[in-house]
């Protein structure tokens, strides 16, 4: 990618897509293509088709998606299924009618089966059932990354795509009703703090492993691959490391300076033991991730406190 190549940044206002944009132009990439949801409705494909065609961009990066933690996925699947199946087609055939240089489509870890064995690797795509609860977005996902790889054999687009773990950082969503995992914690604890409570309680047995990235992190990763890699395979990106939700609590009280007592709800459940992604792959390639967990969870409750006071 050349400084004043012209780049679309599709979901540049969500968390992944607004690091995208603070790494590319700290890189000095100063020709980015931005459109919120108001300006530039993704789903609607005339109105994509029209950007296309208006700004012909050299290179697209898809960061837009509806994403959610398990209530929404669970309660949602029509509209996590058709509204990711319309952004994916709008903007992946788009990209191939105006001629774009490099596509890269980002994906998730939910693509992978539910029992797939750990950690998992990119050849254990379709080996078995997906975890019904979020089956309709993994299903959607799947698609994109499918339509990539069909774009790449049969014309020989360079659309590549990249399968990340579970995120966090900056522009996170806090929500109580929508939020992943570590967010949740975050706010939770905090409140408990807040509130001056000598517990908290939270679900599950705090006995399964889960594996997290920071966002920055995927950023400097996506740009390696735009840079670095040019197949139709994909490629997970992880920090290869997994940490018991248990542990993951602690680090989160103590970051937040809640001192009270953390208490399990064993009647709600765990979800699956563990989900480690398998990153021989990228590693191999020359990446690696950079930012440690404690750090990561530090500053991202300090962006959110920060947000709390403006
Ligand atoms: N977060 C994770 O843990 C995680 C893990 C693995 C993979 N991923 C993948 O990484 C990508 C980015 O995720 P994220 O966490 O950054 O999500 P996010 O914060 O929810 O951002 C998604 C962005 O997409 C935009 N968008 C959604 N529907 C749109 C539409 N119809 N028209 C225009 N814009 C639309 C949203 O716009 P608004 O701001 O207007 O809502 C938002 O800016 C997604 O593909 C996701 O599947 C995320």
């Amino acid at each position: 990618m050349k400084p004043d190549d012209a780049i679309f940044v599709a979901g540049h206002r969500g968390m992944v897509g607004a690091s995208l944009v603070r790494l590319l132009r700290a890189r000095g990439f100063n020709n980015l293509l931005l459109s919120t949801r108001a300006e530039l409705d993704l789903c609607d494909a005339h109105a994509v088709r029209a950007f296309y065609e208006k700004f012909r961009p050299d290179h697209v990066l898809i960061a837009a998606a509806k994403v959610g933690g398990i209530l929404a996925n669970s309660t949602q699947p029509v509209e996590f299924l058709s509204e990711n199946l319309q952004i994916e087609l709008n903007l992946i055939n788009g990209a191939h009618a105006v001629q774009v240089k490099k596509l890269l489509f980002l994906g998730s870890s939910c693509i992978y089966p539910k029992l797939a064995p750990q950690p998992m690797k990119e050849t254990d795509l379709l080996t078995g059932s997906l975890e019904p609860t979020n089956a309709a977005y993994a299903l959607a996902k799947i698609c994109g990354l499918k339509l990539c790889q069909a774009y790449c054999t049969q014309y020989g687009d360079n659309f590549i795509s990249a399968q990340p773990t579970n995120l966090y950082g900056p522009e996170d969503n806090f929500d109580l009703q929508s939020s992943h995992v570590l967010p949740a914690l975050i706010r939770k604890f905090h409140m408990a703090k807040e509130e001056g409570r000598k517990s908290i309680t939270l679900w599950g047995t705090g006995a399964a492993y889960r594996e997290f990235l920071h966002v920055d992190d995927l950023a400097e990763a996506c740009l390696f691959l735009m840079e670095n890699y040019n197949s139709p395979e994909f490629v997970n990106v992880g920090c290869g490391k997994e940490i018991r939700i248990r542990d993951l609590a602690d680090m989160v009280g103590q970051v937040t300076g809640f001192t009270g007592r953390i208490e399990w709800d064993t009647t709600k459940p765990d979800g699956s033991p563990r989900k480690l992604l398998d990153v021989s792959k990228l590693n191999n390639l020359g990446w690696h991730a950079k930012i440690p967990l404690g750090e990561g969870i530090h500053g991202t409750y300090q962006w959110w406190l920060k947000q709390q006071k403006s």
